[in-house]
């Protein structure tokens, strides 16, 4: 019989398993080189010359931007006065270089890494299902189909920590007004790619039901806010957050944020999601942010900023109940 490698859920948040003085100082040291992480290297802070502390944050600093890409046509676009956030943008090398894309790995600090060679293009987005149109999309022609608007929103993964980014991208139901649902369509599933030939985590991570799924309602896919996500900080998308298109849900953990989108079905029954066919008393269909509901191993109260470490309150619906507390009753 093979040997089946059960995958873990997500990863408790450093901080609840390291001493606080001990994660805190790491990080302070970490940051300092421009990183909320450098893998075994970090383990010998202690030997790390000022001098060299300087030319290692220079060269790590340059390394992960050598993976974002420069600003060119259509971005960057105008911002929507209407998606404000009362808190400071996220530093973009920070949000850059600490990614889960369970497809590359599942060490958030080497995601941007083993991403750098895959290949967006050519880029195809398959919509089938219940709609009257259905159509295969190339990428290039659905970047041209809808005016694109930025938005800076709070992003909060399930993990414990947030961050609030300038996504560019446009609103998922102008999409699905274009391909027409029939009545018949209560979800939409959608689905990442499967490349095990160009991502590591799907050649080695064997146990997970790969290509990575998801699913909304359709009152959530039409929601003014669900967004179909082509750029951030003004340029394409980077390899590592999910290039060329993605969605952003931003009332909902960040694992409902698919990534590197490549079908879209429309159905009349609620679709199963990668995270709740691996850990079904972990994560559910719907995923919303609740202070008030703890992860069965964490506390959901707080929420670390990635890129100052400030422990904040949690909002319910990650601050956005105004636009979507409706749907819940
Ligand atoms: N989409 C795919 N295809 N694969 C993934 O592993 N991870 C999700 C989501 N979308 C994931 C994904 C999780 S858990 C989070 S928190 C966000 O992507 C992270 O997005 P970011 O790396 O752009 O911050």
């Amino acid at each position: 019989m093979p040997l089946i490698k059960i995958p873990k859920g997500w990863r408790l948040p450093e901080s609840e398993v390291t001493p606080e003085d001990v994660y805190m100082n790491r990080r302070k040291f970490l940051k300092a080189l421009g990183f909320s992480g450098l893998g075994a290297w970090s383990l010998f802070a202690g030997c790390v010359e000022r001098s060299s502390e300087a030319e290692a944050q220079e060269s790590g600093l340059k390394a992960v931007r050598r993976s974002i890409p420069e600003p060119s046509p259509p971005y960057p676009v105008s911002r929507n006065p209407e998606f404000k956030v009362q808190r400071p943008i996220t530093t973009e090398d920070v949000a850059a270089s600490y990614n889960n894309f369970y497809e590359f790995t599942t060490d958030k600090d080497e995601v941007w890494k083993l991403a750098e060679k895959f290949k967006t293009r050519p880029w195809e987005i398959e919509v089938t299902g219940h709609v009257h149109k259905k159509r295969t999309f190339d990428m290039d022609d659905l970047i041209k189909m809808f005016p694109l608007e930025e938005r800076v929103y709070r992003f909060r993964c399930v993990e414990a920590w947030a961050m609030v980014v300038p996504w560019t991208g446009f609103p998922f139901k102008n999409f699905i007004e274009e391909v027409q649902p029939t009545p018949d369509a209560k979800y939409v599933r959608m689905v990442s790619f499967h490349r095990p030939d160009q991502a590591m985590g799907q050649r080695m991570q064997g146990g997970y039901p790969w290509p990575y799924y998801e699913g909304l309602t359709m009152d959530e896919a039409t929601n003014e806010l669900t967004l179909m996500v082509t750029g951030i900080y003004g340029h394409a998308l980077p390899n590592q957050h999910g290039a060329p298109v993605r969605l952003i849900t931003p009332w909902k953990y960040g694992y409902k944020s698919i990534k590197s989108i490549v079908k879209i079905e429309f159905v009349s029954e609620q679709p199963p999601t990668f995270w709740n066919d691996l850990a079904p008393n972990e994560y559910g269909f719907f995923s919303n942010v609740n202070p008030n509901v703890p992860h069965p191993r964490w506390s959901q109260a707080t929420e670390r900023i990635i890129d100052t470490d400030e422990r904040v309150p949690t909002l319910l619906y990650n601050g956005y109940e105004e636009y979507v507390a409706h749907l819940y009753g």
